[in-house]
């Protein structure tokens, strides 16, 4: 697996101010979408073009277009949910599948609740969403079903990381790669990345 920290200057900058603890609901889901479309842009620049001739204004012209590429975007809810129009705004034919992966307090395994997965899976490339990659186990979760489900090649866009979150995707999933805005020091004894951004599913849907 390899992680991406994006050092682009706008996602710092937009990082950043996503911290500020009293930054309002509004401003911190623009911000969310708007980091979104950036790592989406860096997640799709190995994506392959071919050429098409096209008619255009002045008679026939070669343009290029991306090369039979089928994307599914898959939210892993709630918090996915507020980076999925980014990635729409940049790829907006993707199809969305979503994933609903909920800790099971008794067994402290990840539960699936929900799973709303496009048909022709073993024929898209997968963009999973969810803007705080903590402990991994959702991640792990997600990228396990959606394998069992035919997907053959999975790409992973997260807002903060913890070290402890890459280590175990990285471990269990070792081909999937990790866009990222920002990896951070590590998880508190309550599963809170340190600094990260707070309960993110709380501040997208202003729940807190
Ligand atoms: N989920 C969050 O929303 N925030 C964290 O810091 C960790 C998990």
């Amino acid at each position: 697996m390899a992680i991406y920290e994006i050092q682009h200057p706008l996602i710092k900058h937009k990082i950043g101010l996503m911290r500020k603890a009293d930054l309002s609901t509004k401003s911190f889901r623009e911000l969310a979408q708007e980091i979104t479309a950036l790592l989406t842009y860096e997640a799709t620049k190995d994506f392959e073009l071919e050429h098409t001739s096209i008619d255009g204004w002045c008679g026939r012209v070669v343009v290029q277009k991306i090369a039979g590429k089928k994307v599914t975007v898959v939210p892993i809810l709630r918090a996915g949910i507020g980076m999925l129009d980014g990635v729409l705004d940049i790829i907006p034919g993707a199809k969305v599948s979503a994933v609903g992966i909920a800790r099971n307090e008794e067994t402290l395994e990840a539960d699936t609740y929900l799973k709303k997965l496009v048909e022709d899976l073993d024929k898209r490339m997968a963009i999973i969403i969810d803007p705080m990659l903590a402990t991994g186990g959702s991640m792990v979760a997600t990228i396990d079903m959606l394998k069992a489900s035919g997907c053959k090649e999975i790409r992973a866009l997260t807002l903060v990381s913890a070290p402890e979150g890459i280590a175990k995707v990285s471990r269990a999933h070792p081909d999937v790669n990790i866009y990222t805005a920002s990896i951070d020091q590590g998880l508190n004894e309550q599963g809170y990345i340190i600094p990260g951004l707070g309960d993110a599913g709380d501040r997208l849907f202003g729940t807190r």
